[in-house]
């Protein structure tokens, strides 16, 4: 769905909410594409907004096309808590206008990436750098019910083209060990969510 719809010469998602609905009022749901109007008056309540239903069950992923404006509040608050940020190569062109293109960078934040498979880090690989946070990724897979060795997996299949057990094996390290650090990575996590104590 798309929550932020209207300029587009065609729909891209089947459902979608316009200005005249107010996306920021609305509730979203499922795998939601969000490409949010621009500038001042609407950065910090659609940053707040997405980072707040990310958090809801009925989301089950974000994709946010948004400003690179990495050093502002709204930014770091909410973005910036994403699982996964795509620094994009260039700048985005805007459809229907030969040659026009935003006078600032853009970044695609992700969330909800244990319910994206591998089509979608292909597509991502191919707009620019793809930084994961690891521990946001490993907590959601932990709180989605996988074992650590599940979610290691995911991550590394993902991010370093191999699965954990290979990389294990290779470099003789001790996979206990390594649950234990994802343990207190994704525990750490959990705190810094409820306001860094
Ligand atoms: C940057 S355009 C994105 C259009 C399209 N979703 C896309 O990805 O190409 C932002 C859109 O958000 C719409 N918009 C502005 N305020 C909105 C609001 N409060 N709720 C929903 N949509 C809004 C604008 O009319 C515009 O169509």
């Amino acid at each position: 769905m798309d929550p932020a719809s209207g300029a587009e010469p065609k729909p891209y998602a089947t459902d979608r909410y316009t200005k005249e609905d107010d996306g920021l009022a609305q509730d979203w749901y499922g795998h939601v594409w969000l490409n949010p109007p621009y500038g001042r008056d609407f950065n910090e309540d659609f940053a707040e907004k997405t980072l707040e239903e990310s958090r809801r069950d009925e989301v089950k992923s974000i994709t946010a096309l948004v400003p690179g404006s990495v050093e502002t509040n709204w930014f770091q608050e909410n973005y910036g808590k994403a699982d996964a940020l795509t620094f994009i190569d260039g700048r985005v062109k805007f459809v229907g206008e030969k040659d026009m293109s935003p006078s600032f960078p853009s970044v695609i934040a992700t969330y909800g990436l244990e319910n994206l498979n591998g089509d979608y880090f292909d597509a991502l690989d191919e707009l620019g750098l793809v930084y994961p946070r690891t521990e946001s990724f490993l907590r959601r897979m932990l709180d989605a019910g996988r074992s650590p060795a599940a979610a290691l997996d995911t991550y590394f299949t993902e991010f370093r083209g191999h699965t954990f057990a290979e990389w294990a094996r290779v470099r003789d390290v001790s996979t206990p060990a390594v649950y234990q650090n994802v343990k207190e990575i994704t525990t750490k996590g959990d705190k810094a969510a409820k306001g860094g104590q």
